[in-house]
């Protein structure tokens, strides 16, 4: 666990770094629901371990972790390293940015949340990923 306010980052509608439960994943998303196509985000992703999860189990086209932190994002890229070989998808990235200012990417289709934000935060994220999912181009969140 690593609280915000240690790292600088402490607000009010930010939630501190605890993982999602080992489990968590594997019973939200079975792997026949999941395509060549699809495009995982953890938005929120901490030290990354729902990302390696989502890359080791699954048949994706591309792993993505959207984290606040530096110092988590660059703990999350080391744990992405140092498990590579392990992993069945291996275009993973680890993006350093606030979610509400990330470019939700137009291919994006399974988004993963583990209570990162709350109030605003929350809902400003919820409408980027809406508009992403109803713009014409982009597939958009359809999990
Ligand atoms: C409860 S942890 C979840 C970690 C990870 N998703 C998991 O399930 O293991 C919440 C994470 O969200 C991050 N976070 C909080 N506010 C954020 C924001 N505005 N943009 C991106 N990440 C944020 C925190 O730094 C923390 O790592």
């Amino acid at each position: 666990m690593v609280q915000l306010a240690t790292v600088g980052l402490a607000h009010p509608e930010r939630v501190d770094y605890h993982p999602s439960g080992w489990l968590s994943l594997r019973a939200l998303l079975r792997p026949s629901e999941v395509g060549p196509d699809d495009v995982f985000a953890d938005i929120g992703a901490g030290k990354g371990r729902v990302v390696y999860q989502a890359a080791r189990r699954y048949g994706l086209k591309r792993v993505i972790g959207v984290e606040l932190s530096p110092e988590l994002a660059a703990e999350a890229r080391a744990n992405i390293e140092r498990h590579r070989r392990r992993l069945r998808c291996h275009d993973v990235e680890i993006v350093t940015s606030d979610a509400l200012a990330w470019e939700v990417p137009d291919d994006l289709t399974i988004a993963y949340m583990f209570r990162p934000f709350t109030g605003a935060t929350f809902h400003g994220v919820i409408e980027k990923l809406i508009a992403s999912a109803t713009t014409p181009t982009g597939r958009g969140p359809t999990k």
